[in-house]
């Protein structure tokens, strides 16, 4: 059993399975990872951790207070990473009552159980406290053509789930600014890399190309997200935990402007070269040339952000971070580990990722009472 803990929310989602194998390989921590499971949640992804004894996987939600208080109390995490939300732009425009639940009132409840937990806490590991709360670049809105988003750029949401992740962030600050409570703040942009669930637009398409399905790309294409590696994100958090100044926001971004139509084009080459469409079976006798072929124009999202970038400079000088995976290596690794994975995306398509917990893992919570 590990001498330190931390507790990660979100662990079994895409940016928090990759946070949690770092953490565990980098580090003589242990990680407590509290999951609700939702539809994003797969504990396939974390089979590889089933046997290591620093892993503690609950299956929880973060809004049930004496859950996470049982958490604290018990391991008493050094910090806690709060990646736990709902996550898809599209599903909040749909309906975002999920949305506000997890997290406005999810992220509040954890907040107020955290600062019960650190008022409480041994006066020498008070000081290392830290309440690292994940967000989002969505929250300052959209930006013309030129300029950068800042740490004092203005919040201005669009989407229901910009909104939310907002609203959490302004709880965050106020619990810093009205109780001294340790908090950080990180507003990232756009991640891609494994494990990613193929909703959003990366897996998506490439799992699309592959299965011959049509690639929708929304408006005129010409929306432009700022794209980080995935781990590069996890490397810039693991940092933070140990490099930071109470109360402070983070920008974390890897400088790399892309138009949506520019992103599908490149993915479709590399799978050209990767998996030509005459050796795959599922595009046989469609008389397609390449994958780009499949490219179809949608109508817009609804109150579609034109146009994100962010400043990374602040996290660059003070904690030393910079990004190591450019777009074009991180996207052919991206097709690749698809490529490379076909199970856990057949499970993902088939729905058979959310038996997981039932067949392939076991509540590991009753082992440490
Ligand atoms: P994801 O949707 O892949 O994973 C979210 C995880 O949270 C899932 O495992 C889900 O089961 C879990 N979860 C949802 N509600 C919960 C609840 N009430 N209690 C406990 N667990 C719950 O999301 P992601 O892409 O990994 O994003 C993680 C975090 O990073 C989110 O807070 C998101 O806003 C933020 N973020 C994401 C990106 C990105 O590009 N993906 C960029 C910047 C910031
Ligand atoms: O910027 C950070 C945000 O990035 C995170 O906070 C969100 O959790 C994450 O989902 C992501 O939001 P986006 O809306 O930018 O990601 P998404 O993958 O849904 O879309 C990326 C761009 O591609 C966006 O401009 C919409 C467009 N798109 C998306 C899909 C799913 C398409 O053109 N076609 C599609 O099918």
């Amino acid at each position: 059993m590990a001498e330190n803990y931390v507790l990660v929310t979100g662990g079994a989602g895409f940016i928090g399975v990759n946070l949690v194998h770092r953490l565990l390989s980098s580090n003589s921590l242990g990680v407590i990872n509290l999951d609700k499971l939702t539809y994003a949640g797969n504990l396939q992804s974390l089979d590889d951790l089933s046997t290591n004894p620093n892993h503690v996987f609950i299956h929880g939600d973060i809004g049930n207070r004496e859950l996470v208080r049982y958490l604290l109390n018990q391991f008493k995490p050094r910090a806690i990473f709060n990646l736990a939300a709902e996550s898809h732009v599209d599903r909040s425009i749909v309906d975002g009552a999920a949305f506000l639940q997890t997290n406005v009132m999810g992220t509040y409840n954890l907040l107020e159980e955290a600062r019960s937990y650190w008022l409480a806490m041994e006066s020498e590991k008070k000081p290392a406290f830290r309440f690292i709360h994940i967000s989002t670049d969505e929250v300052y809105g959209s930006l013309g053509e030129t300029g950068k988003f800042t740490e004092t750029s203005r919040t201005l949401p669009n989407s229901p789930y910009a909104a939310s992740k907002a609203a959490s962030d302004h709880f965050v600050r106020a619990f810093y600014h009205t109780y001294g409570f340790p908090t950080v703040t990180t507003n990232c942009s756009n991640n891609y890399g494994p494990y990613q669930f193929p909703e959003k637009l990366i897996p998506l398409i490439i799992n699309n190309a592959l299965d011959g399905k049509s690639l929708p790309v929304y408006g005129d294409g010409a929306n432009v997200r700022d794209w980080i590696y995935v781990e590069d994100h996890c490397a810039a958090l693991e940092m933070i935990m140990d490099k930071n100044r109470p109360g402070e926001i983070y920008n974390i971004g890897a400088s790399d402007e892309r138009k949506n139509i520019d992103v599908v084009r490149m993915i479709c080459s590399i799978l050209d070269e990767l998996k030509p469409v005459w050796t795959n079976e599922k595009l046989a006798g469609r008389g397609l040339k390449q994958y780009s072929d499949l490219i179809f124009f949608v109508p817009d999202r609804p109150g579609h952000d034109r146009r994100y970038a962010i400043d990374s400079t602040k996290i660059k000088r003070e904690i030393g971070w910079n990004m190591e995976v450019n777009f074009e290596d991180g996207l052919k690794k991206t097709v690749q580990w698809y490529l490379d994975h076909p199970e856990w995306v057949s499970n993902v398509k088939s729905g058979e990722y959310l038996n997981w917990i039932h067949k392939n893992y076991s509540w590991r919570l009753e082992e440490k009472k």
